[in-house]
């Protein structure tokens, strides 16, 4: 069977369908685990939700004080995100923008978020790209906080649901973070709680100095 392409039509499909079949479960779903660990010390400042899929994790930010871009290129998933959040009540929901975009191209202005968040996205083309890109958008200060669902679960060898995606890793988010601008603050593999799921790479960097590049 050929792997999927994880491009607009197919994430937009799978959205329709879920949202259509499942709201309920969606509904329920809880925030990142990765996320709340990570960013529940953290100031509220303006984030970056880059592939924010049905907004569980934009809305736990919103909730948090956080003023929130939320990008995603699925419009199924976007309008379930604002019309959750509307249901939520006005404060939350003021706090969010909604961007339909495709983080192919979608860059954030340089240095406009004091965290940019991007939890199992999948990308087209290098990963290191995909991680300077949304680098980019993190404010001298701010930090940056991506997790990928690693392809293979190291206790058994076995392909994950991420086996034919190509989501960030410890080793290519190291790689395309200058150390002259960024802390690294986590780098590491966690096992998902789900034993034989897999293990997800959570990196969180903290850019101390502004960028060099133009
Ligand atoms: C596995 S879901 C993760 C959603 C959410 N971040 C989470 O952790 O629950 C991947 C999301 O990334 C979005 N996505 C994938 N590639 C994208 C791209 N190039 N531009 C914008 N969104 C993208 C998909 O539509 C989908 O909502």
């Amino acid at each position: 069977m050929s792997k999927p392409a994880y491009d607009q039509p197919f994430w937009e499909q799978l959205w329709s369908k879920t949202l259509r079949e499942h709201a309920d479960k969606v509904a329920q779903r809880p925030p990142n685990a990765h996320l709340t660990r990570e960013v529940v010390g953290l100031p509220p400042g303006r984030a970056l939700d880059a592939g924010c899929g049905h907004g569980a994790d934009t809305i736990w930010l919103a909730a948090h004080g956080w003023h929130v871009t939320a990008v995603d290129f699925s419009a199924s998933a976007l309008a379930h995100g604002r019309s959750t959040a509307e249901a939520i009540g006005r404060e939350i929901a003021e706090r969010i923008d909604w961007v339909e975009g495709d983080l192919a191209t979608w860059t954030a202005q340089p240095g406009r978020f004091d965290l940019v968040v991007s939890l199992h996205v999948h990308v087209a083309g290098s990963v290191e790209a995909m991680v300077r890109r949304m680098a980019a958008g993190v404010a001298v200060g701010g930090t940056l906080l991506m997790v990928g669902h690693r392809p293979t679960d190291p206790t058994t060898g076995a392909p994950t649901a991420a086996a034919s995606q190509v989501q960030v890793s410890v080793e290519s988010a190291v790689a395309a973070l200058d150390r002259g601008e960024w802390e690294i603050v986590v780098a590491e593999d966690r096992p998902r709680a789900l034993a034989g799921t897999g293990v997800d790479a959570v990196i969180r960097a903290r850019r101390h100095v502004a960028s060099s590049r133009p």
